[in-house]
């Protein structure tokens, strides 16, 4: 991974200082699913993969599986073969018996006069029984067939998600602050004919209009040849329509109008083969296509459900409160799946934590007697910075936290310790990826001591191990970096990319594999494109990505897809993106365009940008500067070096340039652009070892 100018593994390490140890309380410790230390027994190496049946033996099944792993068409692993299931029983029906009056969801609007919504157990089943119906009878939906949501944070999302489980409909969600024209591409990719939309939903105080993006997400759809049959438009406040964008007749429908058909409607759980697929959830990657990835019904679930025991120790009478978006990864597996499967009270909150003040979210906490809190470092270091002294003026009493997402700095980890958890409560910092459905690095609480900025070792059943560029083992406590490797296969692990398997070998199998032909999973280790550092202790520190993502405020976007939004406006010639270090955001988006021969380069054109980069993707990917410079650095053989123009936006070093194509416009652009930062009172800052190796090493792909 070092080059001729950037660091080595071993300077990184040198530069990185250890943190000590924090010890779970004896309080967390006495209580804890995971506080029995032979559960380490049960997952050692050899007894993998059967080490799994204690997940899958958490589920119900109608048909009890015959082969755990079947290895036969490596690297599509399949999980409990022969089994069968539904989700959506595992998740709902199962819980009717002893439960049916416990809050399944507590949903909070954002607006701090409206109540507070409580959804019991089997509220909840009326209602996913309701829309089931309405999805098979009105929209005529069946096993395998995909539909799309674009669904703000309210609890038609996640009865939306279970109807369709409860059909072996598929659903794909797409995060609600994507735009329109990125909906309407994953419609496009997974081939849906029914979106389920939204009119409004509340953030930082307006009520936004939502509906016109599923009118965007239709038209692009439609224009790429995929018809969108029916849009399904919920209504923030049934009976009345709070979006100005008008409803299209024969296409569009009010969800609480068609709903008075099927009230007290019963439908069947399908049951389901366990390698049936029970969601897709889009991520970014190198090129600018989306990635689809393909999660399971038997193995996702039998992970979620596991992990979200024993490491977030979900317990019947805790109130547990994931505050992360249900559009994301985190949200379906330990918002929704894990915590339902448990029979769990969770908590879902519509908007933004510091509106309308810093205290928003302690007093929430507060009042709902939540004792486990889940979030990422984006949302803790807006917290700290918004109201670094608000946690204590509330009484609520936190028994275990989770950071997740994104590298944590070891400052930030201590004031979520010491003044959001008020000392009492157990961090995980939790490492994975959309891809892995679940865990892959963290402590187990109550077992293992925390040490603030790594994720701790490889959870139970996962085999991790940092590997060189040719597949040598970097051994543990050697102080040299590498890219981190799951040695084996687990059962929440994606099945594939949605119509794009081919993509799915290469990007995470091809590098390390030991044998193609070969149909022993120790030939196929998974590359999750993280570079790592392993501690004597066998604790991971996650350095980043190592391929063409930016990771902003805990989600992935790729430079492909960065740079194409760019190129959508006629000016631009060429773009490209790279990172730039954030105080609240952990990273941010600058891009670099120049334009064709005619075109003015002026701050409407700068802003001509931007505003495609928000149509395109969506706010979240909005640049933090837009640099229109005359050309890009370039190699001989034409490529852009986006390592030398990060390394602009960062006010580091910009290595060796000499044999560059046009070297000279290395020195013009980096007067340009630090100039003009300086003068916005954007200082240069000093980055730690870890930011100096990710910005040299950015595009190094190429
Ligand atoms: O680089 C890692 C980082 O986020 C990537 C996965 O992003 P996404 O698929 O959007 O899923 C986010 C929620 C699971 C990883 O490849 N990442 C995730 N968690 C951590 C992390 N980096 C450091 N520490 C973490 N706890």
């Amino acid at each position: 991974m070092a080059d001729e100018q950037g660091l080595t593994e071993a300077q990184i390490a040198v530069h990185w200082r250890e943190e000590e140890y924090y010890h779970p309380p004896a309080s967390f410790i006495g209580q804890a699913n995971a506080a029995d230390p032979r559960i380490h027994n049960q997952f050692r190496e050899e007894l993998f993969p059967e080490c799994f049946k204690a997940y899958a033996d958490l589920l119900d099944w109608d048909k009890y599986w015959h082969t755990t792993l079947d290895t036969s068409n490596a690297p599509f692993w399949k999980w409990f073969v022969g089994g069968r299931l539904n989700a959506s029983y595992n998740c709902v029906d199962r819980h009717l018996e002893k439960n049916r009056n416990k809050a399944a969801f507590i949903w909070v609007p954002e607006p701090e006069d409206e109540e507070t919504v409580t959804l019991t157990y089997q509220e909840l089943y009326e209602r996913v029984n309701e829309f089931a119906a309405l999805l098979r009878d009105f929209c005529g939906v069946k096993t395998g067939d995909r539909i799309t949501f674009h669904l703000p944070m309210t609890p038609e999302l996640p009865v939306a998600m279970l109807a369709c489980a409860r059909l072996g409909v598929i659903h794909s969600e797409v995060f609600g602050g994507f735009s329109g024209n990125a909906c309407g591409d994953r419609i496009v990719d997974s081939g849906s004919n029914i979106l389920i939309t939204m009119d409004s939903y509340y953030r930082n105080g307006d009520l936004l209009d939502h509906k016109v993006k599923a009118d965007e997400a239709v038209a692009v759809a439609e224009a790429e040849g995929v018809n969108v049959d029916k849009v399904l438009v919920w209504r923030r406040y049934p009976g009345k329509y709070s979006s100005p964008t008008p409803m299209v007749e024969g296409r569009d429908y009010f969800v609480d109008e068609v709903l008075k058909d099927y009230r007290g409607a019963k439908v069947d759980p399908v049951s389901l083969p366990a390698e049936a697929p029970l969601f897709l959830m889009y991520t970014s990657g190198t090129t600018g296509r989306p990635k689809g990835c393909q999660h399971s019904t038997g193995g996702y679930l039998s992970y979620v459900t596991g992990t979200a025991k024993y490491y977030q120790d979900i317990q019947p009478e805790d109130t547990y409160w994931c505050l992360a978006d249900i559009g994301w990864i985190t949200g379906h597996s330990y918002i929704v799946y894990g915590p339902l499967s448990l029979g769990a009270s969770s908590v879902l909150f519509e908007g933004v934590p510091t509106y309308p003040d810093p205290g928003r979210a302690w007093r929430i906490a507060e009042r709902l007697g939540v004792n486990i809190f889940h979030t990422a470092p984006t949302t803790i270091r807006m917290l700290r910075k918004a109201g670094p002294d608000e946690p204590q003026k509330y009484n609520y009493h936190f028994k275990h936290m989770t950071t997740v997402g994104e590298p944590i700095e070891p400052e930030v980890w201590r004031w979520y310790h010491e003044v959001v958890g008020k000392g009492e409560a157990i961090i995980v910092d939790t490492w994975w990826q959309t891809e892995t459905g679940g865990f892959l690095g963290s402590t187990l609480p109550a077992l293992q001591p925390m040490k603030p900025g790594s994720c701790g070792p490889s959870v139970l059943g996962i085999y991790g191990a940092v590997y060189d560029e040719n597949g040598d083992e970097v051994p543990a406590g050697s102080g040299k970096a590498g890219n981190i490797v799951i040695r084996n296969p687990w059962p929440g692990i994606f099945q594939t990319i949605w119509g794009q398997p081919e993509r799915f070998v290469e990007v995470y199998y091809e590098k390390y594999c030991k044998d193609k032909n070969s149909t022993d999973w120790r030939d196929w280790p998974y590359f999750p494109g993280d570079g790592a550092m392993q501690a004597a202790d066998g604790y991971f520190r996650i350095l980043g990505r190592v391929d063409d993502v930016i990771n902003v405020a805990g989600h992935r976007l790729g430079t492909k897809e960065l740079e194409s939004a760019a190129l959508t406006v006629e000016d631009v010639a060429e773009a490209a993106a790279v990172p730039v270090m954030d105080e609240i955001r952990g990273r941010a988006v600058e891009i670099y365009a120049s334009l064709k021969p005619g075109f003015e380069a002026d701050d409407k054109a700068a802003g001509k940008v931007r505003q495609a980069i928000r149509t395109e993707i969506g706010p979240i990917a909005t640049p933090k500067h837009v640099w229109l410079v005359p050309d890009m650095p370039k190699t001989r053989s034409g490529k852009i070096m986006r390592r030398v123009i990060a390394s602009i936006s960062n006010f580091t070093d910009v290595g060796d340039i000499t044999t560059l194509a046009n070297p000279e416009i290395v020195e013009e652009i980096q007067k340009h652009v630090q100039a003009s930062k300086v003068a916005q009172g954007e200082a240069p800052q000093e980055l730690s070892a870890v930011e100096l190796a990710e910005i040299q090493r950015f595009g190094q792909e190429e």
